[in-house]
């Protein structure tokens, strides 16, 4: 485990809920699901939602994180968020490099720089790595070394307290899959560690924490951090339900 982290769990909602009406009652019913609780919570709504969900926190109890953000600054770029205009609205997270945005072309090189721009600007960088499929010989591990490094590239070592690393492996992801093992998640966290201390050090790699996603949910949970040993979990379907998404966060706490 990373050293002296507080305990995470990241609500990524992706293209969810279609209005702001259920987007704020879901967020009310977590926010004040979690009130008692010593674990950090961070949800990532859509874009659109950022400002207005900021408006109905007032502990430093839950965060607010983007789902991806843009490599550029400023200037002719349609459609872009910058990471600028994501802080000016709450937004103190984000995510970059989910295998979803992986799927539509986005490569390990955009990665690092996004990273790398995110970093700069304060917000601390959830980076999600993970293989497509697993084969027996363990050619994705050198597929998901790959990916490690090249997401890191020129990403300095400065920044490590502020770097999340997400274990999700595609296989995992979605209705009808099933969360990768606590043994598997295990060994996956310390391959992780042991290229995050060669691509830093020891010291820098040990303030990276790193989490899971893939099909969590309140049974697996548990396992997964007891024996899994990771710093917290990145919740996809069950973020959006607030009972469930609460009791996760209850069972990591314990
Ligand atoms: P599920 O929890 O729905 O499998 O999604 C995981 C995920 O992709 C979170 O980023």
């Amino acid at each position: 485990m990373a050293k002296k982290q507080r305990m995470i769990v990241v609500g990524n909602w992706k293209l969810n809920p279609p209005t702001l009406k259920e987007a704020e009652s879901i967020f009310t019913g977590i926010k004040n699901g979690i009130k008692d609780i010593d674990v950090k919570v961070v949800i990532c709504p859509p874009f659109v939602y950022l400002n207005e969900l900021r408006g109905l926190f007032t502990k430093e109890k839950i965060f607010l994180g983007s789902q991806d953000i843009s490599s550029e600054s400023k200037g002719a770029f349609t459609g872009e968020i910058s990471a600028e205009m994501l802080k000016n609205v709450g937004a103190t997270y984000t995510i970059i490099g989910h295998s979803e945005r992986r799927a539509k072309g986005e490569t390990d090189a955009d990665v690092a720089k996004k990273v790398a721009v995110a970093l700069k600007a304060g917000l601390t960088t959830i980076v999600c790595i993970g293989e497509k499929e697993r084969d027996e010989r363990g050619s994705y591990l050198g597929f998901l070394k790959e990916q490690i490094v090249g997401s890191l590239k020129g990403v300095p070592r400065k920044f490590a307290s502020n770097i999340i690393i997400a274990y999700e492996p595609v296989w995992a992801i979605g209705k009808g899959k099933e969360a990768v093992t606590a043994h598997d998640l295990h060994q996956m966290t310390i391959f992780i560690r042991k290229h995050l201390i060669d691509i830093y050090n020891t010291a820098a790699a040990s303030e990276i924490s790193i989490i899971y996603g893939g099909s969590v949910d309140e049974e697996n949970a548990e396992l997964l951090i007891a024996d899994g040993e990771v710093d917290g979990l990145l919740v996809g379907r069950e973020s959006l339900n607030p009972e469930n998404f609460v009791k996760i966060v209850k069972v990591v706490e314990k």
